[in-house]
């Protein structure tokens, strides 16, 4: 008897869709839709030849970040690493990166520095800084203007150095490096000398902070967690490390893409300088309708989990499609229309969910609420300097926006 043998090669699984370079610039990949409707838990490839699992509805990312059984521990086997933004660097990754019972820990010595109250009191502050950067623009009417280095850059760099107290003297330095660390395209050499770079500026700064520690994030978990053996002085590095990537170059994208969205749909403008307390829920839907965050969130299961009916094996990683799920038309309704005024624009997945959701959410949403309502009562005139198609989109990092965006008005 002669025995079958199953010649058929298994296809290698796509790519990891990313953002196209042609079509609607404030749209995801197209493929999602078809995934969400076909194949919510597909097998993607990734850079380096692995798989990895991609989820793309609301439901099943929600229940995956909602989950601890899917782990962030970027060391753990499988953890779908490759073509992530930071590399595979595994020493003082930062609490992102890491699991119950130490995540929790970590996060709990920084929490109370982020709560809406606190926050909320940075806002004459975060207004007054703006004003200033948008008084220097105004010197400048008549020529182009870069919106990004003119104040989408600034407002939160300076934010995030004021309250962890470095010196904002050296953003040059770390928004240099950052923007190494959050390339999607640089050799990994490049981004190992940047990623160590970064780590010997921090390290020197947290050195001359712990002789002088100041009334900031970094001096109080100096005194409070380190002078008193909670942690080391390599851990309050990486918690500067990860709070000043995080806490600028985030919302720095966020007001770029916001500015333009707005700068194209004159009627919403002018919709929201007609009634400012729109702003709020303006700020959910842009957030929503972005979707910074392109390739991630990720995690690897630690146990076999079934999620809408697919097996995910443990030690399988997965990509979780954060502009994806904000996209579900099952959640919201004409997903592909801005609409300031959408009633659940709020349940939006961009600051993730479960342990893990941003912790510098309030921070994010006072600085957009400030800067676009500003930039609508001082600029109303403002539109892009050139075409939209010659936008340098960054279709090449993890975390979407214009590199730069010329304007006038
Ligand atoms: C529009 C702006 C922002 C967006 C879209 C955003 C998005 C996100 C997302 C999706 C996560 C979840 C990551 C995961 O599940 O693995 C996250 C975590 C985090 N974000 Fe943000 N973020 C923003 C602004 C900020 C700011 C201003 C800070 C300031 C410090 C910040 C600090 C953090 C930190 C520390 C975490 C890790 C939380 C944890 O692991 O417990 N983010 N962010």
């Amino acid at each position: 008897m002669t025995e079958m043998i199953d010649t058929t090669v298994p296809a290698a699984p796509a790519p990891l869709p990313v953002q196209p370079p042609s079509g609607c610039p404030f749209d995801p990949p197209a493929e999602f839709g078809t995934l969400r409707a076909e194949e919510p838990i597909s097998k993607i490839s990734l850079p380096d030849g692995s798989w990895s699992w991609l989820a793309t509805r609301y439901a099943d990312i929600r229940a995956i970040l909602g989950d601890t059984r899917f782990s962030s521990d970027t060391t753990l086997h499988g953890y779908p690493l490759s073509g992530m933004t930071g590399g595979g660097n595994t020493d003082n990754r930062g609490f992102i990166r890491m699991d119950p019972p130490e995540h929790t820990r970590l996060r709990r010595m920084v929490t109370r520095e982020f709560m809406v109250k606190r926050v909320e009191a940075l806002r004459p502050e975060i207004q007054r800084l703006t004003d200033e950067l948008c008084d220097a623009m105004e010197r400048r009417a008549g020529e182009p203007v870069d919106l990004i280095e003119a104040l989408a850059l600034p407002v939160p760099s300076l934010v995030i150095s004021l309250l962890l107290g470095v010196p904002y003297d050296d953003h040059d330095v770390f928004q240099r490096l950052t923007g190494k660390l959050l390339s999607r395209t640089i050799a990994d050499d490049e981004r190992e000398a940047a990623r160590i770079e970064l780590r010997d500026y921090l390290d020197a700064l947290v050195t001359a902070k712990e002789q002088e520690p100041g009334d900031d994030i970094l001096g109080r978990l100096i005194v409070e967690q380190q002078h008193t053996g909670e942690i080391s002085h390599d851990d309050v590095a990486a918690f500067a490390a990860l709070l000043l990537i995080a806490g600028h170059e985030t919302t720095a994208n966020m007001i770029g893409l916001s500015a333009l969205t707005l700068m194209q749909d004159p009627g919403t403008a002018e919709r929201l300088r007609q009634d400012p307390t729109l702003i709020r829920g303006a700020v959910e839907e842009l957030l929503r309708f972005h979707s910074i965050i392109r390739n991630g969130p990720r995690r690897v299961a630690t146990t076999d989990i079934e999620i809408d009916g697919q097996l995910i094996r443990a030690g399988e990683g997965v990509v979780v499609a954060v502009p994806s799920a904000n996209r579900d038309a099952t959640v919201f309704a004409d997903p592909d229309r801005l609409d300031v005024g959408r009633a659940n624009a709020q349940h939006h997945v961009a600051f993730g969910y479960g342990i893990h959701q941003c912790l510098g959410q309030a921070l994010a949403r006072v600085e957009l609420q400030v800067v676009i309502a500003t930039l609508l009562r001082r600029f109303p005139t403002m539109r892009p300097a050139g075409p939209v198609e010659e936008i340098p989109f960054r279709t090449d990092m993890a975390i979407y926006g214009c590199h730069a965006l010329p304007v006038t008005w």
